[in-house]
């Protein structure tokens, strides 16, 4: 199994992770958004996991207040089921802890069971359900708090 590294996502990873936005989703963000988020964006803080000298997962949140808001989290099929998003979501996690974010949210799609393991792993829980609320397919999304 190739060996996974996990670190902070830096402008010369804005291109990889943008090329997994449009392999692991159906509404993937522009290269302009994720350079935007990973270079300009203070308030956003970017993972990326790498292996075989290159980027094949990532991670994003955004700080408001005291609140971390995950934007998103990702893994390039090739590399699925290694504890890739895992790593991700912890570094993800400890950092803004540590950095004095008290809670933790993210949305996802009410279908996506794998995600929705994960982060009930990582202490997520369902608070809520917003109806039709991807626009591609009117597919529900669950909000999900880690106290
Ligand atoms: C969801 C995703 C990020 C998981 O990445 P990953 O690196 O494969 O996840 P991990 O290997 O760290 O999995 C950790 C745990 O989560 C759960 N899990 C992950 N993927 C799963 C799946 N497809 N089915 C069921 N459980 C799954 C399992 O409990 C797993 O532990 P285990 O393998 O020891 O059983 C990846 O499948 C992906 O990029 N999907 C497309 C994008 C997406 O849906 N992102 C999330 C919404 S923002």
């Amino acid at each position: 199994m190739a060996e996974i590294s996990v670190r902070k996502a830096e402008e010369r990873d804005v291109q990889e992770i943008a090329f997994l936005e449009t392999v692991c989703f159906s509404d993937p963000w522009s290269v302009e958004s994720v350079y935007h988020d990973v270079v300009e964006n203070k308030l956003a803080f970017y993972v990326v996991a790498e292996a075989e000298n290159k980027v094949i997962g990532y991670a994003g949140l955004w700080s408001i207040l005291d609140e971390g808001h995950i934007t998103n989290v990702a893994v390039s099929p090739d590399y699925r089921r290694m504890h890739a998003a895992t790593l991700l979501l912890e570094m993800l996690l400890k950092t803004t802890e540590d950095a004095g974010i008290k809670r933790h949210t993210l949305e996802v799609r009410a279908g996506n069971e794998g995600a929705i393991a994960l982060y009930q792993k990582h202490g997520f829980k369902v608070f809520g359900i917003r109806k039709g609320y991807y626009r591609d397919n009117g597919e529900d999304a669950l909000i999900m708090w880690r106290e």
